[in-house]
C-alpha cells in the first residue's frame, strides 16, 4: 500500500479513546485495554530495530524504567519490524551496552497499530514509523502526542517532564507555563465569573500579574 495514501483525518488526537488493539510484543500478546488498565502508558514507536537513533532512544527508556514505575506508568514500543527482529536486536543492545529492554515492543509486522495511531508518515518514509509518543491516561484517553522525524531522536527529560505535568494537572486542577518543572509555581485556571474574577483581583496570597494570570505553590 502507497503509505501517502493513508487517510491522516483517522488518526487519533489528544482527548480521544486510545484505539484499542491486540498485539505480539517482546513480552507476549497483549490487549492494549488490560495493558492500561489503571495504568499511565506512554506508548511509542520507533523506524526499525538495529538503527543507531533508535537504540539510544529506547535505552534511555530503559534506563528510566524505575522512573516510570514510579510514575505509575507502562511503556510500550512499536515498530514494523518481526518479533525475531525484536528480539535478536534486544539481546544485541544486552550484550553491547548492558540494558535490556524491559518493556514490550509490538512486532506491528502487517502495520495494523501503525496505522490505527497514525505513526506512518508516507512523506517521511515509506517504510517506517515515525518517532511517535502517545500519553495516555488510566482511563485510556490520549492526552499527548509528539511526533519526531526519523533523523532526531527524543528527549527524555521532555518526555518525563510532560508526565510530570500530565499528572500534576490532574491531581490539582492547575495549569502549567512555560517550561514549567516539578517544584515551580502552578497556574490557576482564569475566573470564568465576574464574581470569580472579583476574587481574584482582591486575593493578595497570590502571585498575580492580573486576574487572568495567576500562580501558586503546590
Ligand atoms: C536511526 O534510528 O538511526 C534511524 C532510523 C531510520 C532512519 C534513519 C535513522
Amino acid at each position: 500500500m502507497d503509505l501517502q495514501e493513508i487517510k491522516t483525518d483517522l488518526m487519533p488526537r489528544i482527548g480521544d479513546k486510545a484505539p484499542d488493539f491486540e498485539a505480539t510484543t517482546t513480552t507476549g500478546k497483549l490487549k492494549f485495554s488490560e495493558f492500561n488498565t489503571g495504568k499511565w502508558v506512554i506508548m511509542f514507536s520507533h523506524p526499525a530495530d538495529f538503527t543507531p537513533v533508535c537504540t539510544t532512544e529506547l535505552t534511555a527508556f530503559a534506563e528510566n524504567m524505575e522512573f516510570f514505575t514510579t510514575m505509575n506508568t507502562r511503556l510500550l514500543g512499536l515498530s514494523i519490524d518481526s518479533i525475531h527482529s525484536h528480539l535478536a536486536w534486544v539481546n544485541n543492545v544486552r550484550e553491547k551496552l548492558g540494558v535490556l529492554f524491559n518493556f514490550p515492543i509490538i512486532a506491528d509486522t502487517d502495520m495494523h497499530i501503525a496505522k490505527l495511531y497514525g505513526m506512518l508518515h508516507g512523506n517521511e518514509s515509506s517504510t517506517a514509523t515515525v518517532r511517535a509518543v502517545f500519553f495516555i491516561d488510566p482511563d485510556g484517553f490520549i492526552r499527548l502526542i509528539m511526533y519526531y522525524p526519523l533523523n532526531v531522536g527524543r528527549n527524555m527529560e521532555e518526555i518525563k517532564r510532560v508526565l510530570v505535568a500530565l499528572q500534576t494537572a490532574d491531581e490539582n486542577q492547575v495549569a502549567l507555563p512555560a517550561n514549567w518543572k516539578e517544584g515551580d509555581k502552578v497556574i490557576i485556571p482564569p475566573p470564568k465569573s465576574v464574581h470569580e474574577m472579583l476574587e481574584r483581583v482582591a486575593d493578595d496570597e497570590l502571585d498575580k500579574v492580573d486576574f487572568y494570570l495567576a500562580k501558586k505553590d503546590l
